[in-house]
């Protein structure tokens, strides 16, 4: 297994891809979150070719909420859906309330709120769309870490809500699942948190609650990348992740994504116990720097051929970042995950871990090749325990006067 693993090749070239793309990032092109505060948007745009809240930095708290259509839901029911959301939601991104909010002011304050519209299998089933549903929109294979609960399942649609403070996503939330009924109705509702976007740490946007530098490898958002990441993109600039989705855009959804959420517990408690060697041995990298343990600095490349005074590998084969990284170009995906710590049942101490969200333009072909070898062997297995598993279409933005899922649903 380490021999197979070390064995560089077509993986080290990826590998130097994606940490290019690292340096990109961190150098701020088109990145928004090295934008300096001052410049930062207050206010987020809805209409366009695609939605808000994929690429731009992730805003520090989020809910995500599962829908479903009712029973006998019709492609009228689906329309209607759209109508009343794509009013709502682009009053809402622009700091006013929908025309029904008696409390508009809980929407006045602009705080890069975006809501992000996407729909799932029984969408495109209610919809009368399965000939057209892309063959990724299904369930993902099931994962020998996973042990899936009945809380958080697969749903009809899903709004992923974010903004810079919790009174936005607790008001939008509530305005657009009220606003919905009873064209949809709410299933559940994941929350989740991440620390205020800031200057002085560009490269390091997010530590998640296992104290990790979480978000360093990430395809580029300078559009170079886009390939990876969105439907149909132009393959002019798409990039060099050209190969990713390599046909056209599956039906109505070109300016669209695939969003894939999982809800990952992690035992903060058997953490705890384990020294910090330990710990920055399980992932590959250091606490506090986020650097490569072959490596200075977060940017710096893993050396992953390096070797201890005893002559085992400093990034263990079974490191998370060893198991997660790239093996083929093609198999990279834009994380957005956001932390939760939630109320522990009585008698235990937390509840906590990622809703692990990550963005590409098929899941199939660059997510799963990455869950099969992490659920194989990662380290962070011994902590880490994945709870729920869905994927979501995202549908493409709402150019002016349509609205959204208008070319799907013609
Ligand atoms: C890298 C944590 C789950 C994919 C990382 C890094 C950390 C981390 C600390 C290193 C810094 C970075 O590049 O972001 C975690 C934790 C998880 C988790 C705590 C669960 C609770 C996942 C899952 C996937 C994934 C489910 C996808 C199936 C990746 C990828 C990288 C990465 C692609 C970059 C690897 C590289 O090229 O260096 N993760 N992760 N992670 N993780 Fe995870």
């Amino acid at each position: 297994l380490r021999t197979g693993l070390l064995a560089g090749g077509a993986g080290a070239a990826a590998v130097a891809a994606t940490h290019l793309a690292v340096e990109a990032n961190r150098a701020g092109v088109g990145s928004r979150a090295a934008a300096p505060t001052a410049v930062r948007p207050a206010v987020l745009p809805f209409r366009g070719s695609r939605q808000s809240g994929v690429v731009d930095a992730p805003q520090p708290f989020a809910a995500f909420v599962g829908l479903d259509l009712p029973e006998g839901a019709t492609r009228l029911t689906c329309r209607r859906l759209m109508r009343v959301w794509t009013d709502d939601i682009e009053r809402l991104m622009a700091a006013r309330g929908p025309l029904t909010d008696l409390e508009p002011e809980l929407a006045a304050v602009p705080s890069r709120l975006s809501v992000t519209v996407a729909v799932g299998p029984g969408f495109y089933a209610a919809a009368g769309l399965d000939a057209v549903r892309p063959s990724w929109l299904a369930p993902l294979p099931a994962f020998a870490v996973d042990r899936l609960n009945r809380d958080w399942p697969q749903t009809d649609v899903l709004l992923q809500i974010r903004a810079d403070s919790p009174v936005s996503v607790a008001h939008a939330a509530r305005r657009l699942v009220v606003g919905a009924e009873p064209l949809a109705v709410q299933r559940w509702v994941q929350r989740g948190f991440r620390e205020p976007l800031t200057d002085a740490r560009p490269g390091m946007p997010f530590r998640n609650l296992f104290g990790q530098v979480d978000g360093t490898v990430q395809p580029a958002t300078d559009g170079s990348d886009d390939r990876l990441v969105w439907l149909g993109a132009d393959p002019a600039t798409g990039g060099d992740g050209a190969e990713a989705a390599g046909t056209p855009a599956p039906k109505g959804l070109a300016g669209g994504t695939s969003l894939v959420i999982r809800r990952i517990a992690m035992n903060l408690d058997t953490w705890d116990q384990i020294d910090r060697a330990g710990r920055e041995h399980a992932v590959g990298r250091r606490l506090g720097s986020g650097a490569p343990l072959t490596g200075r600095v977060e940017a710096d490349l893993p050396d992953l051929a390096a070797t201890d005074d005893l002559g085992f590998p400093v990034i263990d084969p079974v490191s998370h970042v060893r198991r997660a990284m790239a093996t083929e170009p093609h198999e990279r995906i834009l994380r957005a995950p956001y932390s939760y710590d939630d109320p522990p049942a009585p008698g235990q101490r937390s509840n906590c871990g990622l809703v692990f969200v990550s963005f590409q333009a098929d899941p199939v072909r660059q997510f799963v090749p990455i869950q099969q070898r992490l659920a194989e062997a990662d380290l962070l297995n011994i902590w880490t325990t994945p709870l729920s598993s869905g994927v979501y279409a995202v549908l493409p933005g709402a150019q002016a006067g349509e609205d959204l899922g208008a070319a799907l649903l013609d």
